[in-house]
């Protein structure tokens, strides 16, 4: 099992703290920073836009993985590629032209990503598979911080590394929504590369810890 890779999500920061919170990123053992931007349409919940990416983006060391839950992410690509994103995820369910919308990002400059809801098998993606360098498996309805993850969406992330190395993608697995220590062994073991992880870092009474016991845990279980 490689080292597994943790990008804490804004989301759950501290607003009112956020250059604080995002130092603390900076200074953890943690690979990326997440950063949701939802628009109210997609999803029931607005977070925030470019003002505080772009705050955001002036302190943070680490690369900004960027999700996109909006409608229409098309429109704003660019912006966002400009507001410094390393990988630019966008939703199936929300792309009618996907394989255009995932080449656009990549001629931007940046890693493209897509992210399946729920309901979303991993076969959607199978006839564009060479389209997207990350796969977002989401492990609870987008939308919300401190959610319980869906337990049935281990079983999906396996599927997708079956299709994945069917395929020879090099593509890489990110999960969100959920994970904390409870969950990330079996997610991993699944094969799940990438972590997001809102609740479980920056609402623990030591966020540094929280990070690193998240980026060990997978490998102190023994594969079973
Ligand atoms: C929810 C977001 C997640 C969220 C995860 O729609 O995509 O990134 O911040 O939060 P936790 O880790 O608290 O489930
Ligand atoms: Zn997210």
């Amino acid at each position: 099992m490689n080292q597994p890779l943790i990008a804490p999500s804004i989301l759950a920061a501290d607003f009112a703290n956020l250059q604080r919170d995002v130092e603390m990123i900076n200074r953890s053992e943690a690979d990326w920073f997440h950063i949701d931007i939802m628009d109210g349409e997609f999803v029931p919940n607005i977070s925030f836009g470019f003002p505080v990416l772009e705050a955001i983006r002036q302190h943070a060391q680490k690369p900004l993985d960027v999700h996109l839950m909006i409608v229409q992410p098309d429109r704003y690509l660019e912006q966002f590629a400009r507001a410094g994103a390393a990988t630019i995820t966008v939703h199936y369910e929300a792309c009618t032209h996907l394989h255009r919308t995932l080449t656009r990002i990549r001629e931007l400059g940046c890693r493209a990503g897509v992210a399946l809801n729920l309901q979303t098998p991993v076969t959607a993606l199978e006839d564009i598979i060479d389209a997207f360098d990350q796969v977002l498996v989401m492990t609870i309805n987008p939308g919300f911080g401190g959610q319980k993850l869906v337990h049935s969406s281990i079983t999906k992330v396996q599927k997708m590394r079956q299709l994945l190395t069917q395929h020879r993608s090099p593509a890489l697995i990110e999960v969100d929504g959920g994970v904390d220590l409870d969950t990330i062994t079996s997610l991993a073991q699944a094969g799940a590369d990438v972590f997001v992880a809102g609740t479980s870092v920056f609402k623990a009474a030591d966020p540094l810890q929280a990070i690193q016991d998240l980026k060990q845990r997978p490998s102190q279980t023994p594969f079973i």
